[in-house]
């Protein structure tokens, strides 16, 4: 008899992202004025279109269980959407599993695939959720260190020395949450390269950023670059970010059939569908009017330019200009040491504790993402705030020892 808890409990960290934010709504709860660079979602509305699609749908009595991996025209609208984003490369219906947000198409995935004994290769900095689903399920995940002079990509070398008999899975995500880096064309097809010769495992791109990339970056699936490896690859998308959708909570998984249909059982067994008029939305989203989206990728791209050149001349930041996503990642190596009313800035997490108490501005430490010495800002909130934080952070720099 017992009481306790499963051991995969102790397993896994709450999400440190969550934990940031969290902290700078207490603060501001307690009304001092925070600035939050913390979260990880777009601060526009979602489009007024797909708002109304979804009030019609719940008048229309949008209100029952529907196929568990989601209705066909969402379906057909998301294997269009792909097609015309992926080079042409279609997958059929079949191949299309709808959950819960893409965090819950990758929980899906971790219970399907991962098991004690494999391993799955993530390159770092990466998001804080693909190590614990991993763990999660008994297995290891394989960090690799990617290094900034190298724009925080995964190497094709690299990637060759980590592979083993136990390899299940790599997990790529481009652009990148945290560092905003997106593979080329060609760096992508050095790494299809490498996964073609070393034999069978998964590949797991999420490509939930895929629409938000700046300054012309040709951004490409590695379905388009690497088609030969479709039997082999798992995409991850959803409507979250790039349409201000993240409260919707759907996402999906384009797989081949039998990966979706593991899904699906699984996904039966815990969630079954997606919420019926959250599906309608999706859709409204995927089929609509795309100006919003345009709208707001064009604000996005012009707080990066001011939001990245004004913390790279901030004393003590350096801050690469990333391709795509909404954050930017400072490397704050040359803070280190310093110190703050008497009290040394030992790592990023001490930093990161001192920007929110000192310049009010809420930023998540890169160790985080398994990148000490850095910090994540998300750039997703206005273009004042932006400023004003920046001039907070450079006062707070100022003040230090
Ligand atoms: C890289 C990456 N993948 C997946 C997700 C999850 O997206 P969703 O909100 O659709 O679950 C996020 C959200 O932060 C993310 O940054």
């Amino acid at each position: 008899m017992s009481t306790a808890f499963a051991s995969r409990v102790e397993a896994i960290k709450p999400s440190a992202t969550l934990a940031v934010s969290q902290r700078a709504a207490e603060l501001s709860a307690q009304g001092v004025d925070v600035i939050s660079f913390g979260v990880g979602e777009p601060d526009f509305e979602t489009p007024a279109h797909v708002q109304k699609v979804a009030k019609e749908a719940i008048d229309r009595g949008t209100s029952h269980y529907t196929r568990v991996r989601g209705i066909e025209p969402l379906l057909a609208a998301i294997r269009d959407e792909s097609r015309r984003r992926r080079g042409g490369i279609a997958h059929e219906t079949s191949e299309i599993i709808v959950s819960v947000g893409a965090k819950h198409a990758l929980f899906n995935l971790a219970m399907v695939l991962y098991e004690p004994g494999d391993e799955v290769i993530i390159p770092a900095p990466c998001w804080v959720s693909y190590p614990d689903q991993v763990r999660l399920f008994g297995a290891t995940p394989k960090i690799l260190r990617t290094e900034e002079s190298d724009g925080f990509r995964l190497r094709p070398d690299a990637l060759a020395a980590a592979i083993t008999d136990r390899t299940k899975a790599l997990v790529l995500c481009s652009p990148s949450n945290p560092t905003g880096a997106a593979y080329t064309k060609e760096q992508l097809r050095a790494l299809a390269d490498v996964a073609k010769d070393k034999g069978d495992f998964w590949i797991i791109a999420d490509e939930i950023y895929g629409e938000l990339v700046y300054d012309g970056f040709d951004q490409r699936s590695m379905l388009e670059v690497a088609p030969e490896l479709k039997d082999r690859l798992i995409i991850v998308d959803g409507v979250s970010k790039t349409y201000s959708m993240t409260g919707w909570r759907i996402g999906w998984t384009l797989a081949p059939a039998k990966v979706v249909k593991a899904m699906d059982k699984i996904q039966g067994q815990s969630t079954t569908n997606p919420t019926a008029v959250a599906q309608h939305a999706a859709m409204a989203a995927l089929l609509g009017d795309k100006a919003p989206i345009e709208a707001m990728r064009d604000a996005f791209a012009a707080r990066r330019r001011v939001f990245v050149a004004g913390l790279d001349s901030i004393e003590g930041f350096s801050c690469r200009a990333p391709e795509g996503a909404f954050y930017a990642f400072p490397n704050v190596q040359a803070l280190i040491g310093r110190k703050a009313n008497g009290i040394e800035l030992t790592d990023d997490l001490a930093i990161s504790r001192w920007l929110l108490e000192e310049a009010r501005c809420a930023v998540v430490p890169g160790s985080a993402f398994q990148a000490p010495g850095y910090l994540r800002l998300s750039y997703a909130t206005s273009m004042e705030k932006l400023e004003e934080g920046l001039k907070r952070i450079r006062e707070a720099v100022a003040r230090l020892e």
